[in-house]
């Protein structure tokens, strides 16, 4: 999280430099990805993908469930569709296809950053932005999941974000959204790096509090029924909601 507020490398200045577009930049030692339009902060190296599993699996165990929504039935079908946007090291990708091997699962991410060696068959990486719209006709996917994106994407897109993620379900379908709320009483580092982190998102266009709004976005979207949030305080004082949304 220090990576808020880092500062250029001279190799990372040196490449900019040259005017080259690579797939990666470095800053203080540290990978991230290389599209200008993103507002996304955090990296995409080993270090990150190692953190992300760490929570995958402390995820995992605070909801006893890899999702909240009714969606046993679809993923023990044959060939069911499923798409985890923003997947990043892919830690909730190829535990559901470790555990539904019938299932096609996609991940999508601005930035590849998922294990190569252990990828399950039935996994499929795809590279995009979800800004620009998800590269899927309409009425793919019977389960889509997305999980901690609220850096990801400016407060304003959110309602254009919900769209799309309601375009490529099919009809009676599920969307789960997963995101967290600010740190309590955690103490004044944690205080002050959260502070920072809030900053940095104000700076563009993030709303930090966007697990209060996702209710009203799925709402808003006009097309979802039997919306249903859950909520879970973890020992060190974070909140984290699970909404559930069915789509008929
Ligand atoms: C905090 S990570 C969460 C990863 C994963 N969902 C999980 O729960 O382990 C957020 C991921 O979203 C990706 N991301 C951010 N903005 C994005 C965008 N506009 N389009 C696609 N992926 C994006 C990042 O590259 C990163 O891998």
């Amino acid at each position: 999280m220090g990576c808020f507020v880092s500062k250029l490398s001279e190799k990372a200045e040196s490449i900019n430099s040259q005017n080259l577009q690579t797939e990666f930049r470095y800053v203080d030692g540290r990978r991230f990805h290389n599209v200008k339009e993103s507002v996304y902060t955090l990296p995409n190296d080993e270090e990150e993908s190692d953190r992300l599993h760490l929570q995958h699996f402390l995820l995992r165990y605070i909801w006893q469930s890899n999702f909240s929504a009714p969606v046993e039935h679809i993923l023990s079908k044959p060939e069911s569709k499923i798409l985890d946007v923003g997947c990043g090291a892919a830690s909730w990708s190829f535990d559901i296809a470790t555990t539904y091997p019938s299932t096609n699962i996609v991940g999508l991410d601005i930035s590849p950053h998922q294990p190569t060696h252990i990828k399950p068959k039935h996994f499929t990486f795809v590279k995009a932005n979800v800004l620009e719209g998800l590269p899927f006709d309409d009425n793919t996917f019977d389960f889509v999941f997305q999980r901690y994106l609220v850096s990801g994407y400016p407060k304003e897109k959110w309602p254009y974000v919900m769209n799309e993620l309601v375009r490529v379900l099919k009809p009676g379908g599920f969307l789960e959204l997963c995101e967290f709320s600010y740190l309590f009483d955690a103490g004044p580092a944690d205080q002050r790096l959260w502070f920072t982190a809030a900053k940095v998102c104000e700076e563009r266009g993030v709303d930090w509090n966007t697990y209060e709004k996702l209710e009203e976005y799925a709402q808003n979207q006009g097309q979802l029924e039997n919306i249903k949030k859950e909520v879970k305080q973890i020992y060190h004082g974070v909140k984290s909601n699970n909404i559930e949304l069915s789509y008929q």
